[in-house]
Parts: structure tokens; sequence; C-alpha cells
């Protein structure tokens, strides 16, 4: 710890001459946008180069657009780090469905998802992408975080679908797909709307989709206002745009390597809060289910972990949105307008915008949970009515639990750096065996690593190593 201005007295800790193993015993947890440990030397510098090409800013040359909506990941997956979440949202549309008549998704006219952006040198208004007269639903998604997304992908199938049926409360559907890169049908992991089962699929996809780069699982950019003459005028380039490296691989599959490394979200207490019990109790794990254990992966890192992304990985009807609901009008495979896929809780502690569209923020944590409980209709509707009629005390100890998903140890400011404002806070907690008590509810316990009820020396030597200033 180089800058530690506040030395700490080791005298106060009635600890010296102790004859205590103070060994590496205890760790903590990464911090989001870091690595999953135990990576090889290669692997580890996949990572590295991965989250390189995540962040590089692509060019019309390279193969953005012509219509698009960002020229990098990072530019919508940016908070707090590369591979987070962001207030970035995306416009969907399409025309609602009558009678005899399903949902149309406008494929023909652009739809469903707006490339907000063209390529220099032309005119917007005759070559952009539009939302067209005929939309009558139009919808924003916000952008979520990745970290840990390579551990979701290696949770086994049974798990997910052990997941069905598991709570009488709730009628969740697993959502089949295939992956883009071809393999045998899999629950889906990831999106709003669930749909997408790899990380090399969202790769793909997103390339072509957010920043049109075409690619070998999709060949095809996306045509302005689906009209395929405008196209032709705009794209020159020869397809696929996403080309083998000097270092031997596209850009989709180091953009994978990086995302499919990303470390958990850290969650501190690990456990215990008396607020996850309560959360349990009302209802919200039946489809917020905490924990699941990896199964094989061919990377030695990813299998066999435990880990508590708090879904079930299931879509759920979360209530008609023309009735109030929070579905989100946009079908999409299976998904029908009123369901939406259990979105992982892990990480939540850095959020600002909370729901598929941001709706609940701008209340402080505590107020944009209520929002977002609040919204939860249909199938969730039994754990809002029983969420809100806790206690203000209780409801409380709930969101306090949700803090903890994504904070790191020792952050007792929640800002995902550890440095001489949490030391201020923390300091006097620092008492040794003796004097102090610290339960996983108090905010303390950020500093208590290995959950003794105290905090003590060999608490403070693994700050030592976690502090970052
Ligand atoms: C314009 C903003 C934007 C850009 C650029 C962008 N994304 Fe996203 N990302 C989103 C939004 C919005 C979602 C939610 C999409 C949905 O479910 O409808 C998302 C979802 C994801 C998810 C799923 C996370 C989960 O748990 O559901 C992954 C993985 C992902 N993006 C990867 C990428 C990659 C890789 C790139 C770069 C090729 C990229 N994104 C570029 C906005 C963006
Ligand atoms: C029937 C299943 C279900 C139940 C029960 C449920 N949720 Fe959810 N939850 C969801 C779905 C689905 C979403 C995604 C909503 C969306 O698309 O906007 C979600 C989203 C959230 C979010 C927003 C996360 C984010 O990153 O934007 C929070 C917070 C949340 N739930 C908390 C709770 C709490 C607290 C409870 C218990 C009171 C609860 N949920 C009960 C299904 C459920």
């Amino acid at each position: 710890m180089k800058a530690l201005k506040y030395s700490i007295s080791l005298g106060g800790l009635g600890l010296i001459g102790a004859s205590m193993t103070l060994a590496g015993a205890q760790d903590f947890q990464p911090r989001m946008g870091e690595p999953v440990r135990g990576l090889s030397t290669a692997e580890l510098s996949d990572f590295a180069e991965g989250r390189i090409e995540f962040d590089t800013l692509l060019t019309a040359q390279e193969g953005l657009g012509p219509i698009f909506n960002d020229t990098s990941c990072a530019q919508c997956h940016s908070s707090p780090v590369s591979g987070g979440f962001g207030n970035r949202v995306v416009t969907r549309f399409g025309k609602k469905a009558t009678p005899g008549v399903p949902f149309d998704p406008l494929a023909h006219l652009g739809g469903s998802l707006l490339q907000s952006s063209l390529i220099d040198g032309f005119d917007p208004e005759f070559y952009g992408d539009k939302i067209p007269a005929e939309a009558d639903v139009i919808i924003h998604r916000l952008t979520p975080q990745s970290f840990g997304i390579g551990l979701i992908e290696a949770i086994p199938d049974a798990q997910i679908l052990a997941n069905v049926g598991s709570s009488p409360n709730v009628n969740g559907t697993v959502r089949w797909v295939t992956p883009f890169e071809g393999g045998a049908m899999t629950p889906s992991r990831f999106g709003w709307k669930g749909g997408i089962a790899t990380v090399l699929s969202f790769s793909a996809d997103a390339s072509v989709m957010e920043l049109g780069l075409t690619n070998r699982i999709f060949p095809n950019d996306n045509a302005p206002q689906g009209d395929a003459a405008l196209l032709a005028i705009l794209d020159a380039a020869p397809d696929p745009e996403d080309t083998i490296q000097a270092n031997g691989k596209e850009r989709i599959d180091r953009q994978t390597d990086f995302q499919r490394f990303l470390a958990a979200p850290p969650q501190t207490p690990k456990s215990g809060m008396t607020g996850e019990l309560l959360f349990n109790q009302v209802g919200c794990a039946d489809c917020h289910v905490s924990t699941y254990t990896t199964g094989n992966s061919p990377f030695a890192s990813l299998a066999n972990k435990v880990i508590q992304p708090y879904s079930d990985f299931l879509l759920h009807d979360m209530g008609d949105p023309d009735q109030g609901g929070l579905g989100d009008g946009i079908v999409d495979g299976i998904a029908t307008e009123s369901m939406m896929f259990t979105r992982a809780l892990w990480g939540m502690n850095q959020r600002s915008g909370l729901l598929h569209d941001g709706r609940a923020t701008g209340a402080g944590f505590a107020g944009n949970v209520d929002v977002a409980v609040d919204w939860h209709r249909g199938d969730a509707e039994f754990a809002r009515v029983n969420y809100q009629a806790l206690s203000a005390g209780d409801r409380q100890k709930i969101v306090d639990f949700l803090q903890s998903l994504g904070r790191p140890e020792f952050d007792w400011d929640s800002n995902n750096r550890i440095d001489v404002f949490d030391w201020f806070f923390l300091e006097p907690f620092f008492q040794g065996p003796a004097v102090s008590n610290v339960t996983p509810d108090d905010l303390a316990a950020v500093a208590d690593v290995d959950q003794d009820g105290d905090l003590d020396l060999v608490d403070f030597l693994v700050f030592q190593r976690a502090y970052t200033n």
C-alpha cells in the first residue's frame, strides 16, 4: 500500500505478538472489469487484447456502418469500466398486433432495431435509418453490464431447466435457442427478452447490429429503412468486413475473449445479510435465483465455479404494457409483448437506471429499487405486493442487500474504489477480536473479509492489497 496516509496503530489492535498465520488464505474478490482468477498466461493476454478491441473505435474503412448505433462496444458498455452497463439506450419499434394480425417488427422497413447513425458523406434525411410512420410501438432498451457472462454461459442447461416449476408462485418459460455460431439448442441466457445463449453469439450479433460490422456469422449489413437500393449506394465494402487480423483472430472473437473472461461482479458481504432472507421470503428469489455451479468448460478457470447471478434465466409475463404492465410491447421469438427475461441482479450496486428502459432512475439507489419493484406486475405481482407490505425498515434491509451486489470488499461509499475515504470510515471499526462486533448487516462488514465478526489484522492485510487510492 504505497500511499496510505492514515497508518494503522497496530498496538491498538491488541494483536501484536499473536502467532497468527496471516497467509493469503483470505483474498478479496476481483473488482468489476477484472479477469476471472486463475487464467493461464495465454488467456490473460487474450483478455487484455480483447479489451483493446472492445474499446477501439471502428472506422468506416474497417467496416463501420453504413448505419450503426455507435463505434465500439465500450462506447455503450462503459460504466464503471469497459464491459459494464451504460445509460445509453437503443430504440426498438414495431406495429402492434390487431385481431387476426400478429405483431409486425417492420423488418421490411428496417425494424425492429433502429440504427440511429449514418457514415459521413451522406444525407441522413434521405439515406439514414428511420422509425417508420407505421410504427406504433417505440421503446428503449438500456445497456446492461456483461461482467461474469462467461460464467453464465458455462451454467449447465439442467440447472436452468430445473427452475421451471420450482416455485408454485411463478410461471417461467425457457427460451431455447440455437447459438448463431452453430451447436446444440440450449436455454438462452442474455438480453432483456432472452434470445441469445453464448458470448460469441452476442459479439457477432452486436457487431453487425450496433456497429454495422459484418462478420462470418452475420455476413449482411442492415439496409437503412429496409431499402436494399439505399444500402447498395452506401456500402461498397466487401462482406464480411471482419477478417482475420495480424494476431490470427477476428474482432468478434477478440471481443468474446474479453467478455468471456470478465470476472463475476463482487458481492460484499458474501453471505448472510438479513435483507437476503427477506428477499427470499417475499418471493423475489422465485425468479432472481441466487446460486449456480458452472459445469465443464474448455476454460479451466470458468469450470465448476459457484456463482450468484440472481436470475432464473427464464421469460416471465411481467404485465401487458397497454394495461400498465412492464412488458415492452415487442414480440421476439417466443417472447410475447408482455414477457421479459429475468435480469441477473449481480453488479446492481453501480447501476443508476433500472429496468429494461431505465425508467427507474433519479431517485437514489433505494428509491430506484422501490420504483423498479413497483413496476413488477403479471407473474411478479405477488412479490410486489409482499414487498410493499413490508415495514420501511425491512424494505431498507432488502435495499441494503441489493447494494451489496457488485460491491467490492472495503468499499464503504460504494464508488467502486478502495481509497482513503473508505479508510476514514473504516478505521474506527478496526478494533480486533476483543472489542469489535460486526454483523453482516453493519456497513463495516464490508471490511470483514474472513467474516469472523470483527475487523482485525487479517482483514487489514487484505485491505492493504485491495487499496487502490
Ligand atoms: C449503442 C449501444 C451499444 C453498443 C455499441 C453495444 N451494445 Fe451491447 N447492449 C446494448 C443494449 C441496449 C443491450 C440490451 C439489448 C437487448 O437485450 O435488447 C446490450 C446487451 C449486450 C449483451 C448482453 C448482456 C446481458 O446480460 O443481457 C452483451 C453480451 C453485449 N451487449 C455485448 C456487446 C458487444 C460485444 C458489443 C460490441 C460489438 C456491444 N455489446 C455493443 C447496447 C450496446
Ligand atoms: C416473476 C419473476 C420476478 C419476480 C418474482 C421478481 N422479479 Fe425482479 N425482475 C424480473 C424481470 C423479468 C426483470 C426485468 C424487467 C425489465 O425487463 O424491465 C426484473 C428486474 C428487476 C430489477 C431491475 C434490475 C436491473 O438491472 O434493471 C430489480 C431491482 C428487481 N427485479 C428486483 C426485484 C425484487 C426486489 C423482487 C422482489 C420484491 C423481484 N425483483 C421479484 C422478474 C422478477
